[in-house]
């Protein structure tokens, strides 16, 4: 049977704030607890620490963690190391290979794939780049120390990448560190630690209830003359982190015992994100069927490419394509203060709309209601924020050609919606976003198109679309 690694992830954008000792460390517990779990470690950071701290003498050289993110399977290159802890030599090329990490599941798939078992510990860089981002992806836990608020304010980025990548909360825990036990608060929390657990609860995140004190002896591990680093369980005993590693090892030898069988299907599993990237697939797979022209006016619009400026689809991704700048603020002219172009004020009502609708993004839900057609239209900002919500009646469709001056809007929807399953007013919508008029496909490149695929996942879940 294929065995799957449970990948702990230790990550935190401050640096210094102890996460290699922690990796490095804990990794020396669980395996002194638990002889009989495989123990690996990696680190994506080009400090030697790792290396320093689990290299035997006379070993072959083996290949290093950059041979691995380039496919070599990890556990070839795994060599065995001190304290019976298993680890892949770094390197200090990583950086080259942030353009193939893209895609945040490339690392997931490697470690599936790796032939590794047991725990592998991966310890990371103090910053978001593509490789922390895959780990975090790959984690079946996130360890996040944290010493104080501004670590934990730091950490807001590192949330919001996990959430985005559908896992539960609860793969993440903080861990206080480096905590002075010294700095005592006049408020209702005592101190430091009370405080950190406090806000991370109000945020929704579990906080062990063990912390990391600073130690002196701690910190000594790392500078010996023979250049070799230390660990906490053989050389800091007595001192009160000693016992605090341990609690800490035991918390995780808990929930691993807790994981219900098999990981495979949780490392594989997508979350709605994923599947959403899925959907989306590549930048040149989202160029190829796009609609020839514009839905209001009905002409090609590659006849007239600079007067691009918004980018819709629908709600199944089966209308998509580019609307002219001028037809869609007509449409919202009409829909938001029912002026056509031969109306009066129609001038400062266009110059109004095309200010926001630069900026906005607009989403119109069609339905049915007591047999009137309505259409529910609502712009949110770029954090997702509403900004306007208005229901307009159209008549009923079929009813001849619409009604004055919803007919733009009608023909927008039409076009778009009706060949949606259920067709409109069941539960279809379109979005519209505004391009760069310059570069209009630019939305439709990796990172901004995420971002406009976030930004609609939000807006559905806060409306409870589908
Ligand atoms: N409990 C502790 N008490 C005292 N010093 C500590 C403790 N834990 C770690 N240190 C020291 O703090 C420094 C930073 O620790 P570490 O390298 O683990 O942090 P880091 O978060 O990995 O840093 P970076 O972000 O640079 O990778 C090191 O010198 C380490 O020896
Ligand atoms: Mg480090
Ligand atoms: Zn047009």
């Amino acid at each position: 049977m294929q065995q799957y690694p449970y990948t702990i992830t230790i990550s935190s954008e401050k640096g210094g704030v102890g996460k290699t000792t922690l990796a490095c460390n804990l990794a020396v517990y669980l395996k002194a607890m638990r002889d009989n779990l495989p123990v690996t470690i990696l680190s994506f950071d080009n400090h030697f620490t790792i290396d320093r701290m689990f290299a035997l003498d006379g070993q072959e050289p083996t290949g290093s963690v950059l041979e691995m993110l380039e496919g070599e399977p990890a556990g070839d290159l795994v060599r065995s190391g001190q304290y019976g802890v298993g680890y892949i030599p770094s390197s200090t090329r990583l950086s080259g290979l942030h353009a193939r990490f893209k895609d945040p599941l490339t690392l997931t798939r490697l470690l599936a794939e790796s032939g590794l078992s047991g725990v592998v510990f991966i310890d990371t860089r103090p910053d978001l780049n593509p490789l922390t981002q895959n780990a975090l992806y790959a984690a079946d836990l996130v360890l996040v120390p944290v010493m104080d608020l501004s670590s934990l304010e730091n950490s807001k980025n590192i949330f919001a990448l996990l959430e985005r990548s559908g896992k539960d909360k609860d793969v993440l825990a903080l861990i206080p560190c480096l905590v002075d036990e010294r700095i005592k608060f006049d408020c209702e929390f005592r101190d430091q630690k009370t405080l950190l657990r406090t806000l991370a609860a109000e945020l929704g995140y579990r906080c062990l209830n063990t912390s990391i004190s600073i130690s002196p002896k701690v910190e000594s591990l790392t500078t010996n003359p023979d250049g070799k680093i230390y660990p906490i369980l053989t050389h800091a005993q007595g001192t009160e982190v000693h016992g605090q590693f341990r609690e800490i090892a035991q918390d995780l030898l808990r929930g691993l015992d807790a994981l219900p069988e098999p990981r495979a299907s949780c490392l594989y599993r997508p979350g709605p994100a994923e599947r959403e990237a899925r959907k989306m697939a590549t930048y040149p797979a989202r160029l190829e069927g796009l609609a020839e022209c514009c839905p209001v006016c009905g002409e090609i619009v590659a006849k007239r490419p600079e007067g691009r400026g918004f980018y819709y689809e629908t709600s199944d991704w089966a209308r998509r394509g580019f609307l002219h700048a001028s037809c869609f603020v007509d449409v919202l002219c009409c829909a938001l203060y029912g002026l056509t172009s031969n109306s009066q004020g129609y001038g400062i009502a266009r110059l109004m709309v095309t200010g926001n609708a630069g900026k906005l993004a607009t989403l119109l839900c069609p339905r049915v209601v007591n047999g009137s057609y309505r259409v529910d239209l609502r712009q949110f900002d770029i954090s997702g924020d509403q900004q306007l919500h208005r229901e307009l009646i159209l008549k009923a469709p079929g009813e001849g050609e619409g009604d004055g001056i919803y007919d733009r809007l009608f023909l927008l929807l039409r076009d778009t919606l009706s060949g949606q399953e259920g067709g409109p007013g069941k539960g279809a919508w379109l979005v519209v976003h505004p391009v760069d008029p310059k570069d209009p496909e630019s939305i439709l490149e990796e990172e901004r198109y995420r971002n406009v695929h976030l930004l609609q996942a939000g807006i559905c879940a806060a409306l409870g679309l589908s």
